[in-house]
């Protein structure tokens, strides 16, 4: 499979929120990176459900819903309503993950689970064939812009083992600090999906950016 190339939104001028929409509809990318943080799970705080819908009502690709917030499912049917495709909750954050997992999915969406850089992805043994995606997190989650920390590519290295021996289709996403340099090198080791924030939206031509991140 060729890798996806999922652009965050955090990154994008929310002031001209529907110009940069409509131009990663033009773009090369597939899916739409929606960062959803509560000041609790994480030191910031982004935007809720009005700007999810909006963002819904224009584009045209999935869109993928990284929720850094505690106790996610009291809010999965909300995040379905607004337009999620794939939703995402922290390991580190759900104490019941496969009651979790099972009701994202009943609600139509694929289910993800993202794990923190100190979070082992042995972990996930005994939920890696219920789910859908696995997202490992490249900085500590919370903001744009941060440096990639490089001990992921052992661990997308030991994850893709564990999807084929546990014959599971999960999807291996890598978010945070993705850019042009290492891009290649994260999808050698075997990332499926690429988030990028920064690297696209500052490099003065997104849709240029995206390309050259497609083909790498
Ligand atoms: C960080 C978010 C990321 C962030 C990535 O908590 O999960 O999706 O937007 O931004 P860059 O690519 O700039 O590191
Ligand atoms: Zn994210």
């Amino acid at each position: 499979m060729n890798h996806l190339i999922a652009p965050s939104l955090l990154s994008a001028d929310f002031g001209n929120l529907k110009h940069e929409i409509e131009l990663i509809n033009r773009s090369s990318a597939d899916w739409f990176h929606l960062d959803i943080m509560d000041g609790v799970f994480v030191p910031n705080i982004s935007f809720g459900f009005p700007v999810i819908s909006y963002i819904n009502k224009y584009a045209e690709k999935p869109l993928d819903v990284h929720l850094m917030i505690v106790q996610p499912e009291r809010y999965i049917k909300d995040f379905k309503n607004a337009g999620a495709d794939i939703l995402s909750v922290h390991y580190e954050a759900v104490t019941h993950l496969h009651r979790t997992v099972y009701a994202i999915k009943n609600e139509g969406m694929k289910a993800g689970v993202v794990l923190n850089p100190h979070t082992n992805v042995m972990l996930l043994e005994d939920i890696i064939k219920d789910v859908d995606l696995v997202l490992l997190m490249s900085v500590n989650p919370g903001f744009g812009g941060q440096k990639f920390i490089e001990n992921t590519y052992v661990k997308i290295e030991k994850l893709k083992e564990l999807i084929i021996s546990s014959n599971s289709k999960a999807l291996i996403e890598v978010d945070g600090g993705v850019n042009l340099e290492n891009a290649g090198n994260l999808v050698k080791a075997g990332a499926d999906v690429l988030v990028a924030g920064n690297a696209i939206f500052k490099s003065g031509d997104i849709l240029q950016t995206i390309d050259e991140m497609k083909k790498v």
